[in-house]
Parts: structure tokens; sequence; C-alpha cells
């Protein structure tokens, strides 16, 4: 990879998001997992990413698909073991590819030992005291003690046989730490160490703006009510009032993580997955002694409009500026609907997904890309007999599961080579997906798949030796035109064809070069 030896290898890093159960299967079980993973790294390679970031695999009962953790210092057997992870991790590094594994510090399993023990335990008792137990309210304690909400729909807490009540602000499965007990933060420093010792290149840290509440656990005030949408059960967040996100005592954790992250040779990383309501609020997270990098969700919440674009493009590397810090551009992942369907599915939304994909490599920072982007995959819609998204199956609205089926690799029919033989996976690939295929694709110079790999191509060629400057030259509804350097990333999305500035053309997401729905760079 371009980039392997660069001291600060992340800040232009284009990292792919594997999610472990849907990528490749090597044991024909159905699921993805660490063998299929290590099989499947030459795919990577040949597009052209460098870095990984691999989901959650440790043991877990999966009831929000590993993001419930029983053992951190461990491989789940339905993905492997520990060697396969370090074979894994070997090879990724023999081709040049870093890898980032997921950590998850805001709630356990309730396997976990720690929350098994605290069961068992009295109340008052230390055991409970590393989770967020609390009596009731009403006469009986019946009531929960606050009227926070869960992220996956009902009330973010649980009681339990004695009386008190659990916080989750996911699933009742997934209960909240408490932060404020340092033997949590210690396990976690532990953790870290665990994996790095083992050679990750960092870490995405699962809902980094959650580890602490507001300490009086109140009430939230309530000025709108979220509703459930097939979206995200991540994004519908609008309140106002947030007393369980965002708050300042969780900066103390990321200085006292940055300081293990240097403490290791080769420049290891964290990023975290942090949904808050401002660039300005986001770039707290990045300041000089915290992480390295944090998603920047508003990328991915912007409309199909050159004006949106623009204004995030101008609002993110202003706030970013401020600390020093490199921006991230994120367009899909696990837990939203796919940026193809987004913009308007079928031959729309992927002409649009690729163009809004080419602004995205044009700028200056790291990308990251979510497995199936490349073939062009839209959002599918899973029989509801299939769900398993437990934000899903709590609301009885369709969730995530339809950005989480499997690859298609090659092949006319089912599994299509996503495992051995022709076991089928755990959710139900689309038959047409014949068509989109690794296979089909790869034979195909106008495919999508050929064009992320040209793109990331010429992104190394041309992008990246372009400097870090960026001047919006026009935004309006339907046409946004920028400058990196020498490079002109050019992006029609209004339903009239235009004329591109002067210059070589390096790159079209389509045929031709101003069509509406297309973006160009040109020198
Ligand atoms: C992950 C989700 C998960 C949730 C709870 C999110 O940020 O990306 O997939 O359900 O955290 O761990």
């Amino acid at each position: 990879m371009s980039n392997f030896n660069d001291p600060k290898w992340w800040r232009q890093a284009v990292v792919y998001q594997i999610y472990i159960r849907s990528f490749a299967d090597g044991d024909g079980q159905g699921l993805g997992d660490m063998a299929g993973i290590t099989a499947r790294l030459p795919h990577l390679a040949e597009l052209g990413v460098d870095a990984i970031w691999l989901t959650p695999f440790y043991t877990s009962p999966q009831h929000d698909h590993g993001y419930d953790v029983a053992d951190y210092l461990d491989v789940d057997p339905r993905f492997g073991t520990l060697d396969d992870f370090d074979t894994m991790l070997g090879a990724a590094h023999d081709l040049g590819i870093r890898v980032i594994v997921d950590i998850v510090p805001n709630h356990s399993s309730d396997e976990h030992v720690w929350f098994q023990a605290a069961l068992e335990a009295a109340p008052g008792s230390a055991e409970r005291a590393r989770y967020l137990f609390r009596d009731g309210r009403g006469t009986d304690g019946e009531l929960p003690p606050n009227n926070w909400q869960s992220i996956f729909g009902g009330p973010a807490w649980t009681r339990v046989p004695d009386g008190q009540w659990y916080l989750h602000l996911f699933d009742r499965t997934q209960p909240d730490f408490d932060w404020r007990n340092p033997e949590v933060g210690d396990m976690f420093e532990d953790v870290l160490r665990f994996w790095l010792d083992r050679g990750v290149d960092g870490f995405r840290i699962d809902v980094a703006h959650g580890l602490f509440k507001e300490a009086t656990l109140r009430d939230q005030v309530i000025t709108e009510v979220p509703e459930h949408s097939a979206d995200s059960a991540m994004v519908e967040r609008q309140q106002a009032d947030e007393p369980m996100w965002d708050q300042p005592e969780v900066h103390d954790v990321y200085r006292r993580w940055h300081k293990i992250l240097e403490s290791y040779p080769g420049d290891r990383m964290a990023v975290a997955e942090a949904w808050t309501s401002t660039a300005a609020s986001m770039a707290r997270f990045i300041r000089p002694d915290e992480l390295q990098q944090t998603f920047n969700f508003n990328w991915l919440l912007a409309p199909w409009s050159a004006e949106s674009f623009a204004e995030v493009i101008t609002d993110t590397l202003s706030h970013v500026a401020i600390v020093g810090a490199t921006p991230t551009w994120v367009l899909s992942n696990h837990d939203v609907v796919r940026h193809a369907t987004r913009y308007g599915g079928g031959p729309v939304g992927v002409a649009r997904a690729r163009a809004a994909t080419m602004a995205m490599l044009a700028l200056p920072g790291s990308a990251y890309l979510y497995q199936g982007e490349e073939l062009g995959l839209e959002q599918v819609e899973v029989p509801q007999e299939f769900w398993q998204d437990p934000s899903a199956l709590t609301t009885g609205v369709e969730g995530r599961d339809g950005c989480r089926v499997p690859i298609p690799w090659s092949g006319q029919v089912p599994p299509f080579g996503f495992g051995p033989g022709s076991g089928q996976p755990w959710l139900p690939q689309p038959p047409h997906w014949d068509e989109l295929t690794v296979e089909a694709q790869a034979a195909d110079p106008s495919s999508t798949l050929s064009f992320y790999r040209r793109a990331l191509a010429v992104r190394r060629e041309a992008a990246l030796r372009a400097g870090d400057e960026v001047t919006i030259i026009s935004s309006d509804d339907d046409v946004l035109v920028f400058s990196r350097g020498d490079l002109v990333c050019h992006v029609n999305c209004g339903s009239t064809p235009v004329t591109v500035p002067a210059g070589e053309v390096l790159l079209c997401s389509g045929d031709i070069p101003g069509a509406p729905d297309t973006a160009t760079w040109l020198r």
C-alpha cells in the first residue's frame, strides 16, 4: 500500500469496514468468520485499501451481533480462535493492510462474568457498582429510576428479581458500565493492551460518546419524540437534552488511551464512533492529546444536494482545523441504510452513490468504506421472519438487517460463494445479486467494483499529492465544484447536464463528465 510506511498512516487511509458475520464464511456454517476474512484479503489488496476495521468478533451471545461482549479477550468460537485471529492479522500485514478492531466500552453482554456476579450480589455491593443499578421509583420501586428510553426502543431500564433496576441504553442484554468506577477504566486499559500486544494497529470505539452519564441520572427533558425508521436507530436521536450522551468526563478516558496508544511503536490509533450533534462537539474527541480520528457522520447524514455537501465540507474542515486534526468521511456502515438506497435506489441511486464516493475520496483525510459498497449493493428488504436486529425485534419496525446481507462473491445462485458448498447464509441474499458478485464485476470494466479500484488508485496518485487545501469553487442546489491543490472535483447533483471545467479528466463516476448524478475529477 502506498502509505504503509508513513508514520501517520491513518491520516489519509482508506479503511474498509468488515462486518464479520457477513463478509466471508470459511467453514460453511452460514456465518462469516476469521478464516473467511483471511481467504478474501487479496480482494481488499486489489481494491487498494490501507486498512480494515473489523466489527466485534469477541465471545458473545450475539444478541446485538457481537456488540454484546461476554469476553473481551477471546474470539467467539463461531468466528474462530485467537490463532485464527493472529493468522488473519499476519496475512493482512503481509499485504500491507493495517487492522483496526472494535472495542465496546459502554456496555458488556449480560453474560459477562462481571454482570453475572452483579446479579448474584446484593444491592449496594462492589459487584453491582461496576454497572448502573438503581432502586426504582413509585411506592414499591415498580417504576424505572428515570424516563430514559433505549436506543432500540422501550425503557432503558430492566428490573432484576430483588427489585433493583439496571441501565441499558441499548438492548436489555447490554448493561451499561459505570465509568465513574475506576475498576471499569482499569479493565479496559488491560483490554487495549491485550490487543495492542497482539499487533493490532488501532481501535474503533463503539458508542464513544456514551460512557459517562450525568451523575444524578436525572430525567431527560423530552422535547421531541423520536420515531423509529429503517434509517437507523442511531440516527434517530434528536433530543436536545441529553444527560446520557457526550458528558465532559469522557475526554479524560481518551487522554489516558492516547498515552497507551503512544507507548506502542507503529503509530497506533483510535477512531471514535461518537454521534455528536455538531462539528464542534465532534472535534472535541480529536484534540491533540485525545483520539486520532472520529467519524464525521454529518457527511453520511447529508442529503443528495450539492449545497448540503458543500456545507458539511466547510463545517468539517474548519472545525478539525481548530484542533489540528484530520477529517474522516463515511457514507455507509452496518447501522444505516446503504447510501445507494438513501440517494434514491436503482440505477440513479447507484450512480449518485458512486459520485458521492468520488467527492469523499477527493477530500483530504481518511475515508471509511463499508463492505459491499464497492459492489454497488443496495439495502435489501429482509423478510420479517429473518429479522435479527434487536431494534427490529423490539419495535416491530424493520431495522438494520437490510444493510448486513452477506456479500456475493461468485456464481449464479445464493450463497454466491459466501461460504463453501450450497449452505445458505444467516440472512437470505436476493437472487438478482448474481450480476453483482465480485467475480462478475471484476470482469466488467464499467462495473462499480472496477470503478472503486480505479478511484482508489487515482486517489493515491492525484488526490494525496494535491495537499490538504480545499476551496469550494461553487455550490448551489445542483452543482458542487471544489479544488484540492491542482485537483478539481465536480459533482452534478442536478437533473440537467452541465459543462465541467477545462482540464484533463482523471476519472468520471459515469459515462459522461458533467452528466446528472455524475462526479468528475480533473486536473
Ligand atoms: C454499533 C451498533 C450497536 C450499538 C450498541 C453502535 O454504535 O455500531 O451496531 O448496535 O453501538 O453497541
